[in-house]
């Protein structure tokens, strides 16, 4: 809170406190991003995989749902390891997925719809397989060495580091070729590139370049927080390997690396950047994103995608951690607002209510939420659906590296098999990654082949072509909701107020802009459950049930997930 105070006066001496108010108006505010996994969206040949052509075959749809901007998950040439966040060549389209000229039609596509596209820039690592990182280990004296981190053998064993996805947890391979040891974070096949070295970012910003020249919109980028290391590695005090973000993020050249890149390259382009990942603190969020600093435009912050446990979560935790987030970036920085994206399960599952009697209410709901709350809305495909968990019985059916590698260790090391494909169901990225549930014919008219991924058996009653024929679907539902996002400023840029706080059932907040003022209601509780208010209810702006309900006196009772908006006279 200090330094915060403290940047605050700073920059009122400055003169500059305006210029950095967080409603203050930029395009990429406004935006309503919807996310793309393009491997499982909808695929055109056959394969079994989808692909950009299936992408563009679906371009009507994306301009349908009223998104302004999609990010797509990597499309680069790739061994895919790990589903394309192991890229192999930058400037190439995986083969899988299509042609460059494939992505000129879904580039120009998408634009003459007005839909913007947002990339996935994957540069803490790359393949294992890039001309790079073959060159880097073909010699000691190769020109590319240091486009990677190399612990010399006959130093001993370098000190331990935790790999996310490696089956023995060891972020260090050995390598006989040149009798070495390199670092990957991720999997075996995700080398970590050594951003110390001026020609390795050199690099990253040409390929930023050319794909900005293409007229790509923005980038997300990719674990970016891990990029800049201390690489003499010291060895960290014990027990430290599960606090992976504080020991792995914001490494000490960090700043200086996205200041090159925003002088460089983002200040040159109409892009936006958003990083995944905000740091440790709330000062190391504000650091990547207070306009000011000339990094980023924007972050995702987990701690709210991470509230939703095997067990349950607690709606007062829920609207704590998502105040707090707000308050430290009212003034100024900005972040996303997002539930779930590609490496989680699925958003009704975990924050929802997924039974059938509830699954399209309390989805909506949810939806009501991120629409309705300050930060840049990020939509995970197949949740306007209410997709969700798929719920596999056998490790044989996971595709996920991380998953199928941490079974792996677990059976070699004793672990308790049984419980962590139990945790899987709830938790693994694979739920999240089934096919799209486009109608009801064979696997769910996503591919006419075998998919990589099964497709959820839900799909014969939940798919996009019965809810197009429901007006009460939860797809004709999230598009009203970002319709009301993007008519209403207030929802982008108003003042947030919870009120109500303790009450253990409904969650009701305030956006406030201008003299325009709207009142927002969600019960997150499959039972009736209410709330007083003293305001003044004017329009019921949006209901996420079929039937009105109406409010006498002060005290408004809603029913199980309902959600509404009022505009507040
Ligand atoms: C974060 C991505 O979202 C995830 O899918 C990927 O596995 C890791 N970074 C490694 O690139």
């Amino acid at each position: 809170m200090k330094s915060l105070f403290m940047a605050g006066l700073l920059c009122f001496a400055a003169g500059a406190v305006y210029a950095q108010k967080s409603n203050n108006t930029e395009w990429w505010k406004e935006e309503v991003v919807y996310q793309i996994y393009p491997r499982s969206f909808k695929d055109s040949d056959g394969d079994g995989l989808g692909d950009l052509k299936g992408i563009i075959s679906k371009l009507d749809y994306l301009k349908s749902l009223g998104i302004t901007a999609v990010w797509i998950n990597p499309y680069f040439a790739s061994p895919n390891d790990d589903n394309g966040y192991d890229i192999s060549d930058y400037r190439a389209i995986m083969k899988e997925f299509g042609t460059m000229e494939d992505f000129d039609a879904l580039l120009k596509g998408m634009h003459e719809r007005n839909i913007k596209l947002v990339m996935d820039l994957v540069v803490n690592h790359s393949s294992d397989e890039h001309e790079w990182f073959k060159q880097s280990r073909s010699s000691r004296t190769s020109p590319y060495r240091d486009y990677y981190h190399w612990w010399p053998a006959e130093k001993g064993k370098p000190p331990y580091r935790y790999s996310l996805f490696d089956v023995n947890h060891d972020a260090w391979k050995y390598d006989a070729i040149t009798d070495s040891y390199y670092l990957h974070y991720f999997s075996v096949k995700q080398p970590d590139l050594n951003w110390e070295n001026p020609r390795l970012r050199q690099e990253v910003y040409d390929i930023m370049k050319f794909w900005a020249e293409k007229g790509v919109d923005g980038f997300r980028l990719d674990a970016f927080q891990f990029a800049s290391k201390d690489i003499a590695f010291p060895e960290w005090p014990k027990g430290w390997e599960k606090d992976f973000v504080k020991y792995y993020a914001m490494g000490p050249h960090l700043h200086d690396y996205l200041k090159e890149m925003h002088e460089q390259v983002v200040s040159k382009y109409r892009v936006m950047s958003v990083a995944e990942g905000a740091g440790n603190t709330m000062q190391d969020a504000h650091n990547l994103v207070d306009a000011e600093r000339k990094e980023l435009n924007m972050a995702y912050a987990f701690e709210g995608v991470d509230i939703a446990k095997p067990e349950g979560y607690d709606l007062a935790h829920f609207k704590k951690v998502f105040t707090k987030w707000d308050a430290e970036f009212a003034e100024k920085g900005w972040l996303s607002i997002f539930l779930a994206n590609h490496d989680q399960a699925r958003m009704v599952t975990r924050f929802g209510n997924d039974t059938p009697e509830f699954r399209d209410l309390s989805s909506k709901m949810l939806t009501t939420f991120i629409m309705t709350m300050r930060g840049t809305p990020y939509y995970y495909n197949g949740d306007e659906l209410a997709m969700t968990n798929i719920r596999f019985e056998t490790i044989d059916d996971y595709r996920d590296v991380a998953g199928r590698n941490e079974y792996e260790y677990q059976k070699k090391n004793g672990g308790d098999l049984k419980k962590l494909l139990e945790d899987m169901k709830l938790g693994s990225r694979d739920n999240g990654r089934t096919p799209f549930q486009w109608d009801d014919t064979k696997n769910a008219g996503f591919t006419t082949g075998e998919p990589w991924l099964k497709v959820n058996p839900n799909y014969k009653t939940l798919n996009a072509a019965a809810q197009e024929k429901d007006p009460n679907s939860a797809l004709n539902y999230f598009r009203k909701v970002v319709a009301l996002r993007k008519n209403n400023k207030v929802l982008v840029y108003g003042k947030y107020s919870l009120v109500d706080e303790q009450n253990p059932e409904i969650y009701a907040y305030t956006r406030e802009l201008e003299g325009k003022k709207m009142l927002i209601l969600l019960n997150f509780s499959q039972k009736n459950a209410s709330t007083v208010t003293d305001k003044k209810l004017g329009k019921l702006l949006i209901n996420n049930y079929p039937t009105v309900q109406k409010v006498s006196g002060n005290k408004i009772v809603l029913r199980p997930y309902e959600a509404r908006v009022y505009e507040v006279k």
